[in-house]
């Protein structure tokens, strides 16, 4: 059987490039991009979906006899306090949307990505192992913890072959994220191209796992290539990349711009990034299908920087130009 992918989500920040990778993979004519707007300068096939609209999703499943879906569409940690309930309801309805088409339409793999978000107080800080408990304090991080309940129990209950990982926060130069608590990883690279100053909403020792764009998109192709027999946790499995503050990220990017200045102003993400792990345990996902993260602090650094350079030199400065 042909393998034709829809992506859910497809403008976001992982959207955005796990689509180019799909298409080189799958072929441009299989992959299937989708998202509440159109992308209008999009090279491939695109469908303008809303994920709480099942006959949406529907409608284009069977248009282009769809046999994978990854479903990347959700309101991140610090947005989803703004509307707790209505962040709890889109995350929610949409996944199982993508749940109860996948299994009605014999969907062959379905991704759903969790995060670092479903731990709390209860897990521990360092090396949090992947049964750690979990009692996320967002209500993002309270509907990727239900999320994979309900992946395993798809799984378990009909046979659906839904995998998961919880991602760590996610920095790359060829997208933005949006809303996250992480989100200051990414920018930082920005300012500092742009020779601007820093405003961190994080104070300066607040040790968080992250994890470069290159490490997430092999990580995901991977566990979804991975043999079937070979995934053993069907709820979702942790995967560490490295482990820094705004400190140590400030350090190395000054080897490379000396007068690069950041001032501390910590607002209401602290307390959310205060109750996430500094560290992950990923044996899980070493043992089951081999993962291995490839980038550190360093090298993230040099890459982010060479890029964004090399994007600013043709783009504007306005950052939303430089979207993929
Ligand atoms: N990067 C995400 C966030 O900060 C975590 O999954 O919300």
């Amino acid at each position: 059987m042909k393998t034709v992918v829809l992506i859910i989500g497809a403008n976001g920040q992982l959207g955005s490039v796990l689509t180019s990778s799909l298409q080189q993979k799958f072929g441009r004519g299989n992959v299937i991009a989708s998202d509440l707007r159109d992308d209008k300068g999009f090279n491939g096939v695109f469908e303008v979906i809303d994920a709480t609209d099942v006959q949406r999703i529907q409608q284009v499943v069977t248009q282009y006899n769809v046999t994978q879906i990854y479903h990347l569409a959700a309101i991140l940690s610090a947005k989803g306090e703004e509307t707790p309930l209505q962040t709890w309801d889109i995350n929610m309805k949409t996944l199982f949307n993508v749940l109860e088409i996948s299994r009605k339409n014999n969907i062959e793999k379905v991704f759903f990505p969790s995060s670092i978000a479903v731990f709390g107080e209860g897990a521990s800080l360092h090396e949090t192992p992947n049964d750690a408990y979990l009692d996320p304090s967002t209500v993002y991080g309270i509907s990727k913890a239900a999320g994979e309940n309900w992946a395993q129990y798809y799984f378990l209950r009909y046979g659906l072959d839904v995998r998961s990982i919880r991602y760590p926060g996610v920095i790359g130069y060829q997208s933005l994220p949006g809303g996250g608590t992480t989100d200051y990883a990414v920018d930082i690279y920005h300012k500092a191209v742009l020779k601007e100053e820093f405003d961190c909403f994080l104070k300066e020792d607040t040790t968080l796992p992250m994890i470069f764009m290159d490490d997430v998109i092999r990580a995901t192709l991977e566990l979804m290539e991975a043999p079937k027999e070979n995934i053993k946790i069907r709820t979702s499995y942790n995967i560490a990349g490295i482990s820094f503050s705004p400190a140590e990220v400030v350090s190395e990017i000054r080897k490379l711009y000396p007068d690069f200045k950041v001032n501390y102003r910590p607002d209401f993400r602290q307390e959310i990034a205060s109750s996430w792990p500094k560290s992950i345990n990923d044996s899980a996902a070493s043992r089951d299908w081999g993962w291995k993260p490839e980038y550190d602090l360093e090298s993230i650094t040099t890459t982010m920087v060479q890029k964004l350079k090399e994007k600013y030199k043709t783009g504007s400065k306005n950052l939303e130009a430089l979207m993929l």
